[in-house]
């Protein structure tokens, strides 16, 4: 395997955490959600940004299914911001070309916020400049332990042998199903954990933590954590090229 000063920006999958809303907001005594508010701006400048740096794969953690524990007005709010997001963007990340899917389970989801979901996907699902994958109400290990579900359903019914079951035929059954795995995760707001995201797919990943909260992480620090990740040496339990 080579290493990823070979990589073009334009066959990288991206995957945020975008943790420190909270924060960014009590730093200026406003309410939660006003931090929300301002992550989803972020959110559109990053879209924006990861276009103009042609990265293919860009994946955002929104809501996992660890946050129902939160305030019910915060979820409330928070599900109301992903409503409006998806309203007053979808015609702009259609005519840009971006593709989106959204990963995680969808049955606590309000009904109308599927419907969004889902007219998103079906009205982007031809295009293929960005592929933009959000986790909402996603968890890794809920999503392994769906998988395994699936798996067991379709032994059952004959489908498969339980000898069919591989790492390709169990990744085959994920939500990321389809998408390459996560080159570089980055986490914003000074945390140094992986909160149940992407753990499948990113047992290779390397993996950039940020100080800055979500809202301030601006499209310049953007490219400066993507000038720190091409410098890594990646081996993939090969040895060093360098
Ligand atoms: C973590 O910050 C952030 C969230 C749980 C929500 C993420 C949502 C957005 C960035 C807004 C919109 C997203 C989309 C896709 C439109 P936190 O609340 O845990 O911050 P804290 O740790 O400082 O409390």
């Amino acid at each position: 395997m080579s290493s990823t000063t070979d990589i073009p920006t334009q066959d990288l999958h991206v995957a945020i955490i975008m943790d420190g809303n909270g924060r960014w907001a009590t730093a200026k005594s406003l309410a939660r959600l006003k931090g929300h508010a301002k992550g989803a701006d972020r959110v559109r400048d990053i879209v924006d940004a990861a276009m103009d740096m042609e990265i293919s794969h860009l994946t955002l953690f929104a809501f996992s299914t660890e946050n129902w524990k939160r305030s019910e007005g915060e979820v409330l709010g928070l599900m109301a911001l992903f409503r409006r997001f998806i309203r007053s963007e979808a015609a702009k990340l259609f005519s840009r070309g971006v593709k989106v899917r959204f990963i995680g389970s969808r049955d606590r989801l309000d009904q109308s916020l599927i419907s969004l979901m889902e007219g998103l996907e079906t009205q982007t699902a031809d295009n293929d400049k960005l592929y933009l994958t959000i986790g909402l109400n996603y968890g890794g290990r809920d999503e392994i332990a769906r998988t395994a579900k699936k798996l067991a359903q379709m032994v059952k019914s004959g489908e498969i042998e339980p000898d069919d079951i591989d790492i390709d035929a169990f990744a085959g059954q994920l939500d990321t199903n389809g998408l390459p795995d996560p080159d570089l995760v980055i986490r914003t707001s000074g945390e140094y954990r992986t909160s149940n995201f992407l753990p499948w797919q990113s047992v290779y990943a390397e993996y950039v933590f940020e100080d800055t909260t979500w809202p301030d992480f601006d499209n310049h620090l953007f490219a400066k954590t993507l000038e720190e990740f091409k410098g890594r040496n990646r081996r993939f339990g090969a040895v060093s090229s360098k």
